[in-house]
Order: structure tokens, then sequence, then C-alpha cells
């Protein structure tokens, strides 16, 4: 059968956006930013994205497309050689571990998701009564087990109808819908009491917190950097895997990071303005996952017509989780169906009952789950990203010119040259001196 390509122009965009949109700029975005002293380390967040995050970007949609296949067998067959096989098999390893925490993760939003509709339609929240005491409940045994079982189903109901039917089709009405909400909810947070705290507290540019700890924050920043775009895991190089040849590869690349940024930003505009209004700073509520759970919901139970609101925002997170877990499990399905020769369906399951058990083992284990989405997860991605980088830069070398080039405009073509030193000098260089960094921080 011959390999499916994305049906529309916009559909590989929205698909990217949609993995991009995620958990990562709604729920750990402002968790990180808070830790991290708010809008100091949103700057270099920033800074990190667009220096380091596009060009990633643009090396592995230019490894997807050149080989059309999943990561493995991708840099296999581009390099000739085994060994750069097993690199990609560290990728969809990595992509392994990240499901299986995202998807408890998602567990728990598709169950305030519920409770909160199940609030508009009865006129009563379940959360709202004691929302630390069901944070607790939800993110916990049985539960917490059952709704990462539901989410990790949809996700793999959506992978198996296939690219155009299933992952295209999807993002294609998520996409706006997540828009709007975001644009509707932020207007609405404009006028709560806590907005004008909230923005300050953004703009406030206390620049003493990167120059105190800029090295303790450049793991971090680069962290949630490549978490946002899903790099480092080998989406990127599936969703490209799709793609046809006349595609200009910086345009959509650029197109897919300034949205991501805009829902990032949107995303704050909406989360820190309930924390003020709460009167939480949003650092001080503790940090860590459950932080903003508990943080929101006692927010939306103080606040007139709060249960709407609430399903409007967990509607959108939602959706956002879903379309990016939908990419994280397309890599290993690619994988199987490449390589392996099994059907979508099979590929699917297949990954879908180990993720079953290995996501039940992060939803039961705090310090598992504690573990995995915050320091490993960063590992990982960057390691798997730097790899990438060095496959680019050393192995394509020249072919990956040739591929960037392709469909690009003369911008692109002029800035090819001075991309491909950066992928394979520069960047590689940067994301090792973060680990190293990284490392030193956590042992002091
Ligand atoms: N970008 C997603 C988010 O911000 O939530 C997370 C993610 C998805 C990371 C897919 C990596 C990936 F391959
Ligand atoms: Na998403």
């Amino acid at each position: 059968m011959a390999r499916e390509t994305w049906a529309t122009r916009v559909g590989f965009i929205l698909a990217a956006v949609g993995s991009a949109v995620g958990l990562g700029n709604i729920w750990r975005f402002p968790w990180v930013t808070a830790e991290n002293g708010g809008s100091a380390f949103l700057a270099m967040y920033l800074s990190i994205v667009f220096l380091v995050g596009v060009p990633g970007l643009l090396a592995m949609f230019v490894v997807g497309r050149r080989a059309k296949r999943n990561p493995v067998g991708a840099l296999r067959e581009l390099s000739g050689s085994d060994r750069w096989g097993f690199a990609g098999g560290f990728l969809v390893f990595s992509s392994l571990v990240l499901i299986s925490f995202y998807s408890v993760v998602g567990g728990w939003i598709l169950r305030y998701l519920g409770e909160s509709l199940l609030g508009v339609l009865t006129g009563s929240v379940p959360y709202f009564a004691d929302p630390g005491a069901s944070f607790g409940a939800a993110s916990a045994g049985f539960d917490a087990v059952a709704f990462h079982l539901v989410f990790l189903t949809l996700t793999a109901f959506v992978v198996v109808a296939g690219i155009r039917r299933g992952i295209e089709v999807a993002t294609k009405w998520m996409m706006p819908a997540i828009f709007a909400l975001l644009v509707g909810l932020a207007a609405w947070a404009s006028t709560q009491s806590g907005a004008a705290e909230a923005y300050a507290f953004y703009l406030r540019f206390d620049t003493s917190v990167i120059r105190e700890n800029f090295f303790g924050l450049l793991g971090p920043a680069a962290g949630q950097a490549l978490f946002t775009l899903s790099l480092g895991v080998g989406t990127m190089i599936t969703y490209a895997s799709y793609l046809d040849e006349d595609r200009s590869l910086p345009f959509d690349g650029a197109s897919i990071a300034v949205l991501n940024t805009v829902v990032g930003v949107l995303a704050g505009l909406v989360v820190f303005p309930l924390l003020f209004s709460l009167g939480i700073e949003p650092g001080e509520t503790g940090t860590g996952a459950g932080a903003l759970f508990v943080g929101l919901a006692g927010a939306f139970a103080q606040i007139p017509g709060g249960a709407v609101v609430a399903t409007a925002f967990f509607a959108v997170v939602a959706l956002a989780a879903l379309s990016s877990a939908i990419s994280i499990l397309e890599i290993s399905v690619s994988f199987l169906v490449d390589e392996y020769d099994l059907s979508r369906r099979r590929a699917a399951t297949t990954v879908g009952g180990f993720v079953a058990v290995t996501g039940a083992v992060c939803a039961l284990n705090t310090a598992v789950f504690g573990f995995v989405a915050g320091t490993l997860v960063d590992i990982l991605l960057t390691l798997g990203l730097a790899v990438c980088l060095v496959f680019v830069g050393w192995v394509m070398g020249r072919d990956a010119l040739v591929e960037f080039r392709k469909g690009a405009g003369p911008v692109g073509r002029a800035v090819s040259t001075p991309w491909l030193f950066a992928v394979g000098v520069l960047l590689p260089t940067f994301l090792v001196f973060t680990l190293l960094t990284t490392f030193n921080v956590d042992a002091e």
C-alpha cells in the first residue's frame, strides 16, 4: 500500500500545531514559569524556542520528508547503517516514556472535564466542595488508572483511523476550537479581579532572576522549549514523513512555532488571572503537578458561572492534550507499520497495550510520575534532539541542504547554509551544555 500523505496544505501545519499545543502550553508552562520566577524565565524560554527550537524543527522535517519513514527506518535508510537505526530506536523508546505520563495527565483532564460538565447539567460540581481532596482522588488509585485508559483509548482511535481520515480530520476541527475557546476565556479572564496582577506578573521583567541563576534556568528553559515544540522523540520526523515535496519547510516551521507561542501566551492570560483572583501567587501554591489543578479548581469554585467556565477550560485542555497524545502514539505505530508490516489497528493495539501498563505505573506511583514528568523527559528530549541534529549536520550534510531548499522561498534558501552549521555544530553544543548544567545543578 502506498504511504499516506496529508491531503491538504494546512493539514500538516494543523497536525503539527496540534502536536505542539498541549499540556506543555497549558499545564506545564505556567507551572514551570512560576517555579522559575516569571517573565524573565519566559524571555529565556522564548529565545530558545526561536533560536534552537525552530532550526531543530526544520532538521526533523528534513529527516522525515527525505526518508518518508518512521524515525528508526529514517535514520537507518538515510545513513545506510544499523547503528543509526538504534539511535532512532532511542527516540521511539523516549516516545513511549513520554506517552506513559502524558496519558495519565490526560486522564485527570477528562475527569475534570466530565465533572465540570456534570456541574453545568446538574448544578453541582463534585470537585468544587474540596479541590485539594478532589485532586488527590483524581490522581490516585483506580480512578487515575481508569481515566488514563479512557484517554489512551480515545487517542488510539484517532491513530487507527490513519493520517487523512484520522489525524488530519481530527486536528482540523480541534485546533480552531482550541483557539476560539481560549480567546473567549482570555477575554473573560481579563474581567476578573486578579487580571491586573497577572499581567504585571507577565510583564514585570525582573532580570535579577536570570542574573542570579542563569545556569540553573537554562536546563528547565531548554527542556520546556523542546517539550512545547514536540522535539526530541521523533514526532516531527514522523509527521513530516507524510509530507509532499512542494511545502516550504522554513515557512511551515516558523508558522508552527508562532502559533504554538500564541496559544501558550493565551493560556497564561487565562490561567494567571484566575490564580491571582484567588490571591495565590502561581509559585506559592506549592509547585508540581497538582498545583495548577488545585489552584484553578479552587478559582472556578469561587466565581459565578464557574462550572461553565471550567467546562470550556477543561475542554480546551482535553483537546490540546489529545491532539498531542495522538502525535506521540503515531511514532511507535508508524514504526511498527513501516518496519514490521503490521496493520495500523494491530500496531495501535500493541503499543496501546504496552502503554496501558506503563501509564498505570505512572498513575499509581507519585515518585515515578514526578521523576518521569519532570527530570527524565527533559533529559530524554534534550539528548534525542542533540542526536538527531548531529545526524542531520554530519551524516546527511549536503542532502539535508537539498531537502531544506526544496519548496523553500528565497529567504529559506538564503538561510539554509547557516542553518546547517547551526544544526551540526552550535545547537548540539548548546544542548549538551544544558544537559551538563542540569546534572550539575541537580547534584548541588
Ligand atoms: N508539545 C506537547 C505539549 O506541549 O504538550 C508535548 C509533546 C508532544 C512532546 C509530542 C513531544 C511530542 F513528541
Ligand atoms: Na496538542
